[in-house]
């Protein structure tokens, strides 16, 4: 029995299966690596001690599917393969429809066919667009999202529920991640976003390594205490044992479970740039820009289904993350 990590070289992806190898469960990944690298995989190895089983595929090849799930006896499905730069979808969006919906389809459609019908999808805090309410809980109102990345998270999660409810053999796991950051403790793997980074940490730690002049801080002007964004980060090691819980709960047949995957505290821009600079003892030269266009002012969630009914609460804190973020970059400064 295996469970199979589409995307599973990339950020998310390769640290989820660092804690499934090393909690005893048999992985498989596919990946079209069209934003991450195999080094990703043999840094996986290293970690683990285990071999990595990796099809180099896209979820949208019918064909390379098959052969995946006829080789292998894959249970369960994490599927992390996505596109996901925000700014890009609005430029692409055929792309990010095509590749993100298109290609869940026929993943699916595969899974059906071969009987394996347990799902775990990666949505995101961004479902609930600008929240209704603050801590934001799973049944705040959603659907209003402002740009194509955000409708394909919404879209599928819709799809995957009409799935269910038609078909009860089915098991779907959503999981609405909110922000993640960090890195592995080894520094081995990390987050290694292609060219100039859109998301607030791994421009902060390009600018600390010393590939970018300054970080520049959108907006102050915000209702939160110091004017900045305030968001839930949380550390993607947190986020990938949670991944680990969600196979148990696919276990128990579930149905359809949802739940917001935080820390459910709120850090502004400010206090993260604050805390990088006390853990790391490094200086991070920053000034303030007109607010990123589509930005909201604040974004966290209440952890609490995720604590009674997924038995997942987050333990890593606000400085691990600084710290591990930081580790990876230096010692990687160039990406894998
Ligand atoms: P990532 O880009 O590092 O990983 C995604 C992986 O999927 C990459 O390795 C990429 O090569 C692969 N991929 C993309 N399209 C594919 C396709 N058609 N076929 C096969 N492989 C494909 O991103 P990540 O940060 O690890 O995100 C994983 C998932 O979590 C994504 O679905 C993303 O939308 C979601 N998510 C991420 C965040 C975040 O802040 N990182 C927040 C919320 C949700
Ligand atoms: N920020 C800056 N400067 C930067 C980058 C970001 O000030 O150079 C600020 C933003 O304005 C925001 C905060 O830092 O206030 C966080 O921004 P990120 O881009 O890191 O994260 P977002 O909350 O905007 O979005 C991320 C993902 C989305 C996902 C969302 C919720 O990029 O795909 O988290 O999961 F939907």
């Amino acid at each position: 029995m295996a469970i199979l990590l589409t995307g599973g070289a990339g950020y998310i992806g390769t640290h989820t299966l660092v804690e499934l190898l090393q909690g005893g469960y048999e992985a498989v990944v596919m990946d079209n690596f069209s934003n991450s690298s195999p080094k990703a995989l043999e840094r996986v190895e290293e970690i683990t001690g285990k071999k990595v089983k990796c099809y180099t595929a896209d979820i949208s090849d019918r064909d390379a599917l098959e052969k995946i799930f006829t080789e292998n006896r894959i249970e369960e499905v994490i599927n992390f393969a996505s596109l996901k730069a925000v700014g890009e979808s609005v430029e692409k969006p055929w792309e990010y429809y095509n590749n993100n919906i298109g290609g869940t389809l026929t993943l699916l459609d595969v899974m059906r066919k071969h009987g394996a019908k347990n799902f775990v999808f990666s949505s995101s805090a961004t479902v609930y667009g600008d929240p209704a309410q603050i801590p934001i809980t799973e049944d705040c109102p959603k659907g209003i999202c402002t740009n194509p990345y955000g409708w394909t998270k919404w879209m599928l999660e819709q799809i995957l529920i009409d799935m269910q409810k038609a078909d009860n053999e089915w098991n779907m796991v959503i999981l609405r991640y909110f922000n993640p950051i960090g890195a592995h403790e080894s520094g081995r793997i990390g987050e290694n976003p292609n060219g100039r980074p859109n998301n607030l940490m791994p421009y902060i730690t390009q600018v600390a390594v010393g590939k970018l002049p300054e970080l520049g801080v959108f907006g102050d002007d915000y209702d939160t205490p110091d004017g900045t964004g305030v968001r839930d980060y949380l550390h993607v090691v947190d986020l990938a044992k949670a991944h680990v819980k969600a196979i148990d709960k696919l276990r128990e047949n579930p149905g359809c479970f949802i739940c917001n995957l935080g820390t459910g505290h709120g850090y502004s821009v400010l206090d993260i740039v604050k805390a990088f600079e006390k853990v790391n003892d490094i200086k991070i030269p920053y000034s303030i820009k007109p607010r990123r266009a589509g930005d909201i002012a604040t974004c966290y969630c209440s952890p609490e289904k995720a604590e009674k009914e997924l038995h997942w609460k987050a333990e890593l804190d606000i400085e691990d993350m600084c710290r591990s973020s930081w580790n990876w970059q230096k010692n990687n400064p160039e990406g894998y």
